[in-house]
């Protein structure tokens, strides 16, 4: 037996929890790290998933029309499949992923922020067999200001754009996913979900918001 395992046994009872406890930690670790290596290495130099075989033809980027969601739709267009951007501003991102690459590209124009936008939204989609949903869309408040500063309009602003997109927007494609019984949906959190920054304050809890509902479209 390792020395160390040895004289934690010997401890008696306390010593076998210590053992428990050693083990579940390493066990943590181990699938901590088997993630990055998968994430951050195999990703970039294993061979390339086919998005349209393992997922389906299109991919819905909420907020896509900028920002780190345009990047989301610039690269599943780089893997051959269609895309949707739906965002309030188009910037041109129809043109752009169109002269680089061979697909279709649908906008829909939508301010998230308005709590009445889900039935049309779900007959634009209706057509598409969708096979990536990225909830990209998020926004946080230019100025800082202390929770009990902010105006009940920007609060519920924030409820509708970080929190019940996220949850109407999954619940709108998994039901066409699961008879597929193929897709993936990606929730985009921020570190902001671990660490607490106090003029940052409903970012935290809405983003930890994100991951739950993440877990529960899993199940
Ligand atoms: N940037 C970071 O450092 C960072 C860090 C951690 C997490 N994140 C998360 O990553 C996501 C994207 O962040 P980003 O920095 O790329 O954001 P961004 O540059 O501000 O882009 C946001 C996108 O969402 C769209 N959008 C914003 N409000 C909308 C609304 N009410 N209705 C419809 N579309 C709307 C914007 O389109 P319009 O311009 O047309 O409104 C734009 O396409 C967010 O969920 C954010 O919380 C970002």
């Amino acid at each position: 037996m390792i020395p160390f395992v040895a004289d934690l046994v010997s401890c008696g009872f306390f010593g076998w929890v210590g053992v428990a406890v050693s083990v579940l930690w390493l066990l943590w670790l181990a699938e901590e790290v088997y993630r990055g290596f998968m994430n951050f290495v195999w990703s970039r130099i294993g061979p390339k998933k086919d998005f349209v075989k393992t997922y389906g033809k299109w991919a819905v980027v909420t907020g896509g029309s900028d920002g780190i969601g345009k990047g989301w739709a610039m690269e599943f267009a780089k893997r051959g499949m269609n895309i949707c951007v739906i965002s309030k501003d188009e910037f041109n991102i129809t043109e752009e992923i169109r002269s680089k690459y061979p697909v279709e590209v649908k906008y829909i124009n939508v301010d998230f922020s308005n709590p009445k936008v889900y039935d049309g939204l779900e007959k634009e989609l209706s057509q598409l067999e969708i096979g990536v949903l990225a909830n990209n869309v998020g926004m946080f408040l230019r100025d800082l200001e202390l929770f009990f500063n902010t105006s009940r309009d920007n609060l519920d602003k924030m409820v509708e754009v970080n929190v019940k997109t996220v949850v109407m927007m999954t619940q709108m494609v998994l039901k066409k996913m699961v008879p597929r019984n193929k897709g993936l949906i990606i929730n985009i959190g921020s570190l902001s979900s671990v660490l607490t920054f106090p003029i940052r304050h409903s970012l935290r809890s809405l983003q930890e918001f994100r991951r739950g509902v993440l877990l529960v479209s899993r199940s």
